[in-house]
C-alpha cells in the first residue's frame, strides 16, 4: 500500500510540478529541479534514519537482488576470499547462492525448527577471516525477523538486508557496513534500491564489477553515473516527507507493533490459524499463518477477496496465508482481517 496522501499529491503534481510547466517524469535528472528533488529525499531518508556523515546513500537500480551481486562484487575484494551469510530464510539462502559467483562464501544456518515452530539457531560462530557478515534483518516469505545484531558478528563489517522492514524500526546505521532495501514494499514504486554504504568501504571492488554497480563509482557520481530511476525517487521522497510528518520511524514502529500485535494475538488465541513461527522471531510486517484445515485455503482466499482483502496467498515455497503489513497499512485494515478470519473461522467449525 501507499500513504493516499502521497498518491494524492503526485497526483496533483503529476501535469505541472510546482509551476515549472512539466512532469517529474519529463525532467532531465541532471536539471537543476529534479536535483532539488533528490537531493531533498536523501536529505529526509538521513533524518529518518539519522543517517552519520561518513556513510553514502545510493539510490540505483537492479533491486534487492542486484545486491545479491552488488555487496559481494564490492566487498570480497578477492574471489579467494570468503564472508560468511546466515540463512534464515529465502531471501539469505538466494544472497548466499548468488554470493558463491564472487567468493568462497560460507553458508551458517541461523534458524531451526522445534515442535514445528521456526527460531532462531545461536550455535554457530563467524569466521574469523570473513570479510562480511551478511544476514537478512527480516525474512519476506518465512514471516520471521531479527531484532538484533547477529551474535558474534561485532567488529565484523556487517551487510544486512532491510527490503522488506525498511524504515518499519529503528535502526543504528552506524553499527553496519552495508544496509539495502528495495523501494517497493514500504516506500514506493518499484524500479529502486536504496544503498547505504560505510564510506571506507567504497573502492575496494572486483575488477568485473560493471561500473553501474561500483559503489564507489555511483558515490562519486551522487548515484547518476547513469540515469537513475528518477520517478521512483521522486515518489520516496513524497514518501519520506510523509513518515517524517507522521511522526518518524518511531512513529511507524509502534505502528508496525500495534498492528502486527492484534494479528498474532487473534491467531495465537483461535484454533482454526496457526503461525508456525516461535514468538521470538515472528516478523512484524509479514505475518504468514496456516489453517488447521489446509483444504479450506482456496474458498478463505476467495471469500478475503469478496471482503476486499486482497494479497493473502502464502508465498509458493511455503503455502498457506501471508498477511503483508507495510508500513501504509491503517490499523483498521488489520481489524478488518481479524473480522473476517473470526466471521470464517466461525462459519467453517
Ligand atoms: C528481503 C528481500 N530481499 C530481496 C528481495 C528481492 O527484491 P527484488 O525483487 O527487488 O530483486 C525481496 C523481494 O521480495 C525481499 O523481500
Amino acid at each position: 500500500m501507499m500513504p493516499e496522501e502521497v498518491l494524492r499529491t503526485a497526483q496533483s503534481e503529476m501535469l505541472d510540478y510546482h509551476g515549472k510547466g512539466l512532469s517529474v517524469m519529463e525532467m532531465s535528472h541532471r536539471s537543476k529541479e529534479y536535483m532539488e528533488i533528490a537531493e531533498q529525499a536523501e536529505q529526509d531518508l538521513r533524518d529518518l534514519y539519522n543517517i552519520p556523515d561518513n556513510y553514502k546513500v545510493l539510490f540505483l537500480q537492479g533491486g534487492g537482488r542486484g545486491q545479491f551481486a552488488d555487496v559481494p562484487m564490492n566487498l570480497i575484494k578477492d574471489q579467494n576470499n570468503s564472508a560468511d551469510y546466515i540463512v534464515t530464510g529465502a531471501w539469505s539462502k538466494y544472497a548466499y547462492e548468488e554470493g558463491l559467483k564472487y567468493g568462497k562464501m560460507r553458508r551458517i544456518d541461523g534458524v531451526k525448527t522445534v515442535d514445528g515452530l521456526t527460531c532462531w539457531n545461536d550455535d554457530y560462530t563467524i569466521s574469523s577471516d570473513a570479510q562480511y557478515v551478511y544476514y537478512c534483518m527480516n525474512e519476506t516469505i518465512h514471516g520471521i525477523e531479527h531484532p538484533e545484531l547477529p551474535k558474534g558478528a561485532e567488529g565484523k563489517d556487517i551487510v544486512v538486508d532491510i527490503s522488506s522492514d525498511v524504515l518499519t524500526r529503528k535502526l543504528d546505521i552506524s553499527k553496519f557496513g552495508v544496509v539495502f532495501a528495495g523501494a517497493q514494499k514500504n516506500i514506493g514504486p518499484a524500479g529502486l534500491i536504496i544503498v547505504i554504504v560505510r564510506e571506507d568501504l567504497l573502492g575496494r571492488s572486483l575488477s568485473i564489477t560493471p561500473s553501474v554497480l561500483d559503489y564507489k563509482i555511483q558515490a562519486d557520481k551522487d548515484s547518476m553515473y547513469n540515469t537513475p530511476p528518477t520517478y521512483s525517487w521522486y515518489i520516496a521522497g513524497l514518501v519520506f516527507k510523509w513518515m517524517k510528518e507522521q511522526g518518524g520511524v518511531a512513529e511507524m514502529e509502534r505502528r508496525c507493533i500495534e498492528r502486527s500485535k492484534i494479528l498474532y494475538d487473534y491467531i495465537d488465541s483461535s484454533d482454526f490459524y496457526f503461525s508456525k513461527v516461535a514468538k521470538e522471531c515472528r516478523s512484524r510486517v509479514n505475518v504468514p499463518f496456516v489453517l488447521k484445515d489446509e483444504a479450506l485455503n482456496a474458498e478463505f482466499l476467495a471469500e478475503a477477496k469478496e471482503n476486499g482483502l486482497i494479497n493473502l496467498k502464502g508465498h509458493r515455497v511455503l503455502g498457506g496465508m501471508r498477511a503483508s503489513i507495510y508500513n501504509a497499512m491503517p490499523v483498521e485494515g488489520v481489524k478488518a482481517l481479524v473480522a473476517f478470519m473470526d466471521k470464517f473461522a466461525a462459519a467453517h467449525r
